[in-house]
């Protein structure tokens, strides 16, 4: 176990690489499990948490033949729960989390026709789910438009709002004199002779020396590791754009909307009305979301917007009232294998929680915990984590983030491979 221990010179026993709710999660529980931190962010929650709606989204976003990532979702979810009462009671500020389950429509019958395997997929995974009739789910949720052919309650998918959970997070590490958020980039990581990670050095050319580092960084994870050897992050950026609109408390769906029309999903997340702001008394409306293999440029597309609305609105033809206020290009960072990288590296002292692609919210709360588990050498308990121990610890192996590091060589044999 590669725990972390304070540096001698006035150090942080932690730095934690990156401010989004995955670096801001680990550094809080960190904070609780009594270690001094900061957070190197130039913008704070500017990545992909901004865009990101906040599905809590294990059975609705599930794949095929991704039970790894299945298994890890649904231990994210359950997770939540706690973290969010935690984190309300620790700072009063409100998660916005909306346990009301979501309610998955298909538009056409090809679309309702892959709806039912889903369905079939859940319940080959233990998950709840319920095929709904049309008439049914219009009796759930009055604002669907005409056009639908097939319907599934989900009840154990919710949403959180990541803003409003970014912003506890942030109230949570600043409040705490052990924590610190310093607006700098991370340039490169120090190492001392034994190739331990003993800091980071940021764009003012300030070493924060450390303990330990966790490399939250998003997408940019990969090109920050580049020159350390005997780590592989192959992070590279997903673009997504979603919208923020405000409506009517009237025209805003009870449940998270998640649909497939001819075949292209598409999602609108509600929020309960507004307290206050120039929005009081309206609901924020998420709809998203593309997914684009192109980099971060934070440009806006025509064509995104239009298929965003065009989808959203066949489902949910009361968008049309609603005023467009947001549209949020950032990219996601993916891996290879569409799993993250969370825990402990070859590397003394280098921790990673990244390349968590589409779920980023999802499964902040568990990263941080497995991240902090591994930072003070603690167990985790991974039967509080979901509800089949078995399926989960596979689905954890599955994050480790020294899967990418290619095997050793060994010259002695002809092909290099293992005598
Ligand atoms: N999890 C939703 C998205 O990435 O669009």
């Amino acid at each position: 176990m590669d725990a972390a221990t304070t540096p001698p010179d006035g150090g942080r026993d932690l730095v934690v690489v990156g401010g989004g709710i995955i670096g801001l999660a680990v550094a809080w529980r960190a904070l609780v499990a009594g270690l001094s931190v900061t957070v190197l962010d130039p913008e704070p929650g500017d990545g992909s948490t901004h865009a990101a709606a906040g599905m809590l989204a294990p059975a609705t976003e599930a794949e095929f033949a991704e039970d790894a990532a299945l298994h890890l979702h649904l231990a994210g979810a359950a997770h939540w729960l706690s973290f969010a009462a935690d984190l309300e009671g620790a700072t009063g500020v409100g998660v916005g989390l909306h346990a009301s389950g979501t309610l998955t429509v298909a538009h056409d019958p090809d679309d309702a026709a892959m709806l039912r395997r889903v369905l079939g997929l859940h319940t080959r995974h233990g998950v709840t789910s319920r095929e709904l009739t049309v008439a049914e789910a219009r009796r759930e949720e009055p604002l669907l438009g005409p056009r639908i052919s097939g319907a599934a309650w989900v009840p154990g998918d919710h949403a959180v709002d990541p803003r409003a959970a970014h912003r506890a997070l942030v109230r949570a590490v600043t409040s705490d004199p052990r924590g610190a958020l310093v607006a700098r980039s991370a340039v490169h990581l120090e190492q001392d002779a034994g190739g331990r990670v003993t800091g980071v050095v940021d764009d003012a050319e300030h070493v924060h020396a450390a303990g330990a580092v966790v490399v939250a960084a998003g997408w940019a994870s990969g090109a920050l590791l580049a020159g350390v050897r005997d780590v592989a992050v192959p992070t590279r950026p997903v673009k997504g754009q979603t919208l923020r609109l405000q409506t009517a408390p009237e025209l805003a769906p009870q449940h998270v909307i998640r649909g497939l029309v001819q075949g292209r999903p598409v999602y609108v997340v509600s929020r309960p009305p507004a307290e206050d702001g120039p929005w009081a008394g309206t609901s924020e409306l998420v709809v998203g979301a593309t997914s684009e293999e192109n980099p971060d440029d934070r440009l806006a597309t025509a064509g995104g917007v239009f298929a965003l609305l065009r989808d959203a609105r066949a489902l949910v033809p009361s968008l049309d009232e609603a005023a467009l206020v947001e549209v949020t290009p950032r990219a996601r960072p993916a891996t290879p294998d569409n799993l993250p990288l969370v825990g402990a590296t070859a590397v003394p002292g280098l921790h990673l929680a990244t390349g968590h692609h589409r779920n980023g919210v999802l499964l902040a709360p568990l990263t941080a915990d497995l991240v902090v588990a591994g930072l003070t050498g603690t167990w985790f308990d991974v039967e509080s984590a979901a509800a089949d121990p078995g399926a989960t610890l596979a689905a954890l192996h599955a994050t480790d983030p020294r899967r990418f590091v290619p095997p050793v060589q060994d010259p002695r044999t002809p092909d290099g491979a293992h005598g």
